[in-house]
């Protein structure tokens, strides 16, 4: 039989695997919930029409990269791309706005993005999302960006860099589309086909083009930093004086517009560069205007996402990561020592120790390899025999040392080793 695969792009977390990942979303956890921030769960499911609205019909996520389906009953339905449009969902459904004043959310889940699969790019990838919404002060940027930088310093993360912009906001940004279209008409046969029509649906958009010639002639088109009116170069002065009293490193990129069209004022991301080309780690940005576009209130919303794969692939190979162990193993030989190492084992998986054995009564070599190969603390040898002298060894698997333990309180015993021993 022709055996089936995963789908392209798609990838499993094996069990090797996983030990970092519960890892690095614990980190993300205890530091986002010092400052305040609250998990939520949301759908992986959504509206089609909620992405398109918030991210954008003219951008790349939206025209190309969505997993849409037509639903039995015929309504659109498409495989969250992000987790952005989606808490804002919720945040209104829930009404959130008019309980709270300010409200900080994260959640941590698979995206879907159907993109060309390379190192670091997946059609299904993992996000750790960020939102804070309700205020549109330059200390909330400040709060949000240090947050970042907190959570993947303490990941071990071994170098980063931040770049920030300002996209202005929805009275000066169409001034300088306006002035990048102008500049852009005197070059329009250099221009790759995708760009040449992004120009009129979308001008921003041609700033992500990675085609050579066009990146050429963006190089020298008009920044935005020079459009900006007066509000947005105060907001974007005054987070830049609160990341310098924070001692955050950054540098102001004015060419990074970001992939997605709700962004306002603040834009970054922060790269690293043993990525190569996919090398952007993290984005976020201020939305203000977005939740009442999306029919909620009028409220300010800014946040972030971290690629998960793209985090991982950045963190030192001998980082530290607490693996899963096994704290006995219970070798049993004979059908009697079997029956007892069962009920043993059984129970002190119920008192929370990770306890194992083989049930196929093999040879007490075959079964020790199995206990080595497990990693477990320490193994606890139990024949027939040794059930009828009432006599049990406990074997250290790393000192090598064994000890005998009375067989009537043997469960007991073992907790209390065990539990000494993780002290
Ligand atoms: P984004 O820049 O589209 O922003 O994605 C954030 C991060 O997700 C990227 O920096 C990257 O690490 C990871 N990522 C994106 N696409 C892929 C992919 N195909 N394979 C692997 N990793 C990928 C957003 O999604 C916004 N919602 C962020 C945000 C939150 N803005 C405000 N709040």
């Amino acid at each position: 039989m022709e055996k089936i695969t995963v789908i392209k792009g798609f990838k499993d977390i094996l069990p090797e695997d996983t030990p970092i990942w519960w890892q690095v979303e614990s980190i993300a956890r205890k530091v986002f919930s010092s400052y305040g921030f609250r998990e939520i769960r949301i759908p992986i499911m959504e509206k089609t029409e909620l992405f398109k609205r918030s991210i954008g019909e003219t951008t790349d996520i939206v025209e190309k990269e969505m997993y849409t389906f037509r639903d039995r009953d015929e309504e659109l339905l498409t495989l969250r791309p992000e987790a952005t449009a989606s808490v804002i969902r919720a945040y209104i459904e829930h009404n959130m706005p008019s309980s709270e004043q300010i409200t900080r959310l994260f959640t941590i889940g698979p995206m879907f993005r159907r993109e060309r699969p390379q190192k670091g790019r997946f059609r299904q990838f993992h996000q750790i999302d960020a939102e804070l919404f309700g205020a549109d002060e330059p200390q909330s940027d400040a709060e949000v960006i240090l947050m970042l930088v907190h959570f993947l310093e303490s990941t071990g993360l071994p170098e980063m860099s931040l770049e920030i912009n300002s996209l202005g906001c929805k009275s000066c940004r169409p001034v300088f589309s306006g002035a990048v279209v102008d500049y852009l008409r005197g070059s329009e046969e250099y221009l790759c086909a995708d760009c040449r029509r992004r120009m009129h649906t979308n001008p921003l958009r041609v700033f992500d083009c990675k085609v050579e010639s066009c990146i050429t002639i963006i190089e020298k088109a008009p920044q935005i930093l020079d459009y900006i009116c007066l509000e947005c170069k105060n907001h974007f002065a005054q987070v830049k004086a609160y990341l310098n009293a924070l001692n955050i490193k950054y540098v102001v990129n004015p060419t990074m517009v970001r992939g997605l069209d709700y962004y306002t004022r603040t834009a970054f991301e922060v790269k690293s560069g043993s990525l190569g080309a996919q090398n952007s780690l993290a984005g976020g940005g201020r939305y203000d205007g977005l939740v009442s576009f999306l029919g909620g209130p009028e409220v300010s919303g800014i946040g972030f996402a971290v690629g998960f794969e793209r985090l991982l692939a950045c963190l030192p190979a001998d980082t530290e990561i607490s693996r899963y162990k096994t704290e006995l193993f219970i070798a049993a030989l004979g059908s009697r020592a079997q029956k007892i190492g069962f009920k043993l084992a059984c129970e002190l998986r119920r008192a929370g120790i990770s306890a194992a054995m083989d049930y196929s009564d093999k040879s007490l070599k075959s079964q020790m390899k199995r206990a080595d190969k497990l990693n477990s603390a320490y193994t606890l040898i139990m024949g027939d025999k040794e059930i009828e002298n009432r006599q049990i060894e406990l074997r250290n698997m790393s000192t090598k040392n064994q000890q005998v333990l009375p067989f009537g309180n043997l469960h007991e015993s073992i907790i209390d080793i065990i539990k000494e021993r993780g002290k």
